[in-house]
C-alpha cells in the first residue's frame, strides 16, 4: 500500500476541488492528518457528497491507515 499509488487515485479531481476548505485530498501530508476524520465519512457515507462509496473502495483506504499510512 502506498499513497500515490493506492489511495491519491480513489480521490476524484471533484472530490479535491470540493474539499479543498479543508485539506488537500491529493496531499500525502493532509490525507495522514485528516485520515480519521475521512474514513469517519466514508463510513458513514456522508461523503463524497454525491453518493457513498462502495465497501471495498473504503476497504481499500481502512488498509492503508492500518499499514500505517505508508508514503
Ligand atoms: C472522497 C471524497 C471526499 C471526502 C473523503 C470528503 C471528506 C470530508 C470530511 C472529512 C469533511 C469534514 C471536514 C471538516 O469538518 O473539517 C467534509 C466536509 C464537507 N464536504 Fe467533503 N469529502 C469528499 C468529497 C466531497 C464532495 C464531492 C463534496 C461536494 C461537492 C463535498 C462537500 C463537503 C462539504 C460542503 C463539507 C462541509 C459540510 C459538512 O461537514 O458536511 N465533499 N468532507
Amino acid at each position: 500500500m502506498h499513497f500515490e499509488q493506492d489511495v491519491k487515485p480513489l480521490f476524484r479531481e471533484q472530490d479535491r476541488d470540493a474539499m479543498t476548505f479543508a485539506f488537500d485530498l491529493w496531499s500525502f501530508d493532509d490525507v495522514s492528518a485528516h485520515a480519521n476524520a475521512i474514513l469517519g465519512r466514508l463510513e458513514a457515507g456522508t461523503m463524497p457528497c454525491d453518493g457513498a462509496w462502495p465497501a471495498e473502495r473504503i476497504a481499500v483506504f481502512r488498509r492503508w491507515i492500518d499499514a500505517g499510512k505508508p508514503a
